[in-house]
């Protein structure tokens, strides 16, 4: 017989780091964040600085390329995507497959994994041509499928791309364009939703960027290991949040708007509630694109004309949390996510969409760190475990259990 004893020294040490919080998976160029002081930067540049100054594609293209593009590339970048926006027809009756109550994170994901099957051409991350086309092509088809997703719920006609309008622009008709009427895009609407996009764009190795790169380190395809971090995004703890935390808020305002009910509530270990919204696993003191948020979420609300009271909600949820102390101990504060469904309410973005407007924010994040780890021929990820079941057993025969 075997000596499980020895099996267990033979395996040798084993670090044990649930959820990865203090281990490192791999070295990375493209995004430095500091927890404790609540700084981001994409490829050095703060993300305070590109919030206000640049555009969303020109963020996609730094991320990606490591460089911001000069006006040439940028146009050329465009150009590009915008030849890529076309959706092989047959991906519609994939969408009609799905009953219109599907969530649209579900589809999104199915949609882009069977993007595959009509771009089956493996991409080389080393031949630079190969690279960009395939980049371009997920750039533009995302937006476009994003959409239909949305447009399916509704039972629309689904919208394509129009070649006159900027990305970001792109999007807003793609959702919301009606056959009948012309379709005019507010540029108030559209600052704000590329600079959430901007906010949304990476933060290094959050669980589906780790997700996305751990796929990709098999030699999945790009398309296969978006699609994997879209599902790992779907989550309440991570990109679900967006949603979870505009209907808490709507819950509060149906019971009365009483918050301290709620924060009493998170603070019941015996209740699995927690506040949506609140606490990060790396900032602990402030997360620096709540802040940029916030004060957007005033000035879009403001320009529109929007009298939300749900905001009002949110706003006294905040103060009630950050004068607490459960939450100023355990150094919980409002995250990206706390005010991103605010604005996207305001915006006229169904709640349910929300984490699919984060999924198309972090794309480039994404397409970048898996483009960063098959060059850095990175190994196949395969952690460890430390076994805990039962030793070595005989088998029972059936008649015998
Ligand atoms: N409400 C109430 N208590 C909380 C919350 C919360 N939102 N977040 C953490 N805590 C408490 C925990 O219960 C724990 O308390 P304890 O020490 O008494 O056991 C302590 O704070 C530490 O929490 P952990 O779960 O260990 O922190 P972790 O770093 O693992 O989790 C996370 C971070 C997942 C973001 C967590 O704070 C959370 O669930 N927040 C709500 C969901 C959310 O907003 N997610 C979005 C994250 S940002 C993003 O993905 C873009």
């Amino acid at each position: 017989s075997i000596d499980i004893s020895k099996l267990r020294d033979l395996s040798g040490a084993i670090t044990l780091d649930q959820g990865y919080k203090n281990t490192g998976a791999c070295k990375s160029e493209i995004t430095f964040l500091d927890g404790e002081e609540g700084i981001l930067h994409y490829r050095g540049y703060s993300i305070e600085e590109l919030a206000e100054k640049a555009h969303f594609l020109e963020v996609c293209y730094l991320l990606i390329f490591g460089e911001l593009p000069t006006k040439t590339q940028l146009l050329e970048f465009e150009t590009h995507i915008r030849r890529y926006t076309l959706v092989n027809e047959e991906m519609k009756s994939i969408i009609d497959g799905f009953p219109t109550t599907a969530h649209p994170m579900g589809v999104l994901s199915a949609l882009t994994s069977a993007l595959i099957a009509f771009n089956p051409k493996a991409v080389n991350p080393e031949h630079p041509d190969e690279l960009y086309e395939a980049v371009c092509k997920l750039m533009g088809k995302f937006l476009v499928i994003a959409s239909w997703t949305y447009r399916k719920s509704l039972g629309y006609p689904l919208n394509y791309y129009d070649n006159t309008l900027e990305y970001v622009e792109n999007f807003m008709q793609l959702m919301f364009k009606l056959p009948t009427e012309p379709y005019k895009t507010d540029p108030v609407i559209v600052k704000a939703l590329d600079k959430l996009f901007i906010l949304h764009a990476d933060h290094e190795q959050n669980c589906s960027t780790s997700t996305v790169r751990m796929v990709g380190s098999s030699h999945a395809g790009l398309f296969a290991s978006v699609s994997a971090g879209i599902s790992a995004l779907w989550g309440p703890l991570h990109g679900g949040a967006n949603q979870a935390v505009l209907e808490m808020l709507e819950e509060i305002q149906k019971n009365g708007g009483d918050a301290d009910k709620y924060i009493a509530k998170a603070k019941d270990k015996e209740d699995p509630f927690r506040l949506m919204g609140f606490g990060h696993r790396v900032y602990k003191n402030f997360d620096p694109r709540a802040k940029i948020i916030k004060k957007a979420a005033d000035e879009v609300l403001g320009t529109l004309g929007v009298e939300d009271p749900i905001l009002e909600i949110a706003k006294k949820l905040e103060a009630a949390a950050l004068t607490d102390e459960y939450f100023i101990s355990r150094k919980l504060y409002p995250n990206v996510d706390f005010y991103s469904g605010i604005i996207y309410r305001a915006l006229g973005i169904p709640t349910d969409m929300f984490t699919v407007m984060f999924a198309i924010g972090r794309l480039p994040g994404w397409i970048a760190q898996w483009k960063e780890m098959r060059l850095n021929k990175e190994p196949i990820g395969r952690p460890r475990q430390v076994y805990t079941g039962s030793p070595l057993r005989s088998f029972v025969e059936m008649d015998k259990r």
